[in-house]
C-alpha cells in the first residue's frame, strides 16, 4: 500500500501563523505537525509516500523531511497548484498510487490511541474497496459525517450536513483499493469547485465496497484548525509524554521500532539532535533496547500506544 500526506490550504482560520508557513509546520507541542499524520502512515507498514503541498509550501516539507532515506522511507512530493478539494490528491498521486493501493492522510490529523497500530494494519491487510474510520464528535456539521446500522454497517455519508444524521465525523484518513485513480478521476467538482472526498466515499458506498471502522471512547482523534484546538492538541501530547516518558509521532522512533532503520542509523539521527530532549530520548531507546535484546527494534506492547 503506498501513502499520501496531503498538507495543503492555506490555513486561514490559523492566520496571522500561516502569514509566511504551512499550516502542517507549525508545532504541535515538540514537534511538527505533519509528523503526526506521517508517522500514522509508518505504523500502517507504508514506506512509499508521497507529500502534496501548495507551491508556496511544496519546499518547507522537501527541506524537512528530505528523500524519506533518513527514516528508511521514500518520499516524493507533488503540487497541489489551487485548493481544489482533498480528492484531487489522488488525480495528482495517480503515477504515485502506479496499481496499488493507497492510504490518504490529511496533513493536520492527529490520531492517539491505545492498539492503533495494529488496527491500522488490520484495516489494510483486509481492505476491500475502502475503509473509512469514524470518530463521534461534539459538532457534526463541521465534518464529513456516516450514519450506520445497529451492526456498524455504513448506510449514508454527507459532508458537513446541515442536519447530520449522527454525531460520527469521518476522519481524515481513507484507504482505497486501486479503483480510486479512475473513480477521482471521472469526479466531478462541487459547487464549491472542489472534488470532495466525501464523494469518493460515497461511490464506494453505493457499490457496496465501503466499510467504517469506528475508533471508539478511549481513543484520541484531534482537530488542529483553529488557534484553540491547535494549543489543546499541543498540550494533549505534552501531558501524555511528561506523564508517560513516551513520544507520540516520533518519526524516528517508529522508523527504528518499525525496523525501518538500524540502531546505528538511529544514534546519527539522534546526535543530529543532541543537546535536546528529543536527541537524549532517541539514544536512551537505543540503549535501553541494547540493555534488553529483542525489545526493539519490533514493536511490542509499546507500539500500541505511539
Ligand atoms: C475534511 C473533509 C471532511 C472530514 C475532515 C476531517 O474537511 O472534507 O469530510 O471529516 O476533513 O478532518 P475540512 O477539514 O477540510 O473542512
Amino acid at each position: 500500500m503506498k501513502g499520501i500526506v496531503l498538507a495543503g490550504g492555506s490555513g486561514t482560520r490559523l492566520r496571522p501563523l500561516t502569514g509566511v508557513v504551512s499550516k502542517q509546520i507549525l508545532p504541535v507541542y515538540n514537534k511538527p505537525m505533519v509528523y503526526y499524520p506521517l508517522s500514522v502512515l509508518m505504523l500502517a507498514g507504508i514506506r512509499d509516500i508521497l507529500v502534496v503541498s501548495t507551491p508556496a509550501h511544496l519546499e518547507m516539507f522537501q527541506r524537512l523531511l528530505g528523500d524519506g532515506s533518513r527514516l528508511g522511507l521514500t518520499l516524493d512530493y507533488a503540487e497541489q497548484k489551487e485548493p481544489r478539494g482533498i480528492a484531487e490528491a489522488l488525480v495528482i498521486g495517480a503515477d504515485h498510487i502506479a496499481s496499488d493501493e493507497v492510504a490518504l492522510i490529511l496533513g493536520d490529523n492527529v490520531f492517539h490511541g491505545y492498539g492503533f497500530s495494529e488496527l491500522l494494519r488490520t484495516t489494510a491487510a483486509d481492505l476491500d474497496g475502502c475503509a473509512l474510520f469514524g470518530y463521534p464528535v461534539q459538532d457534526p456539521w463541521r465534518y464529513g459525517i456516516a450514519e450506520v446500522d445497529a451492526d456498524g454497517r455504513l448506510l449514508s455519508l454527507a459532508e458537513k450536513p446541515s442536519a447530520p444524521r449522527s454525531n460520527l465525523a469521518v476522519t481524515g484518513l481513507y484507504m482505497y483499493d486501486n479503483d480510486v485513480v479512475d473513480l477521482a478521476r471521472d469526479l466531478a467538482p462541487s459547487a464549491r469547485g472542489e472534488l470532495e472526498i466525501t464523494d469518493v466515499n460515497r461511490a464506494y458506498l453505493e457499490g457496496g465496497r465501503a466499510r467504517l471502522v469506528q475508533l471508539g471512547r478511549g481513543f484520541v482523534w484531534l482537530d488542529t484548525g483553529t488557534h484553540d484546538s491547535l494549543l489543546e492538541a499541543g498540550q494533549y501530547v505534552q501531558i501524555l509524554e511528561q506523564r508517560q516518558g513516551v513520544r507520540i509521532g516520533c518519526v524516528e522512533e517508529i522508523a527504528y521500532r518499525m525496523g525501518y532503520i538500524s540502531a546505528e542509523d538511529c544514534l546519527r539521527l539522534a546526535h543530529e539532535q543532541a543537546g535536546t530532549e528529543y536527541g537524549d530520548y532517541l539514544v536512551g531507546l537505543v540503549e535501553q533496547s541494547r540493555e534488553r535484546p529483542g525489545a526493539a527494534p519490533v514493536f511490542h506492547s509499546l507500539h500500541k500506544t505511539l
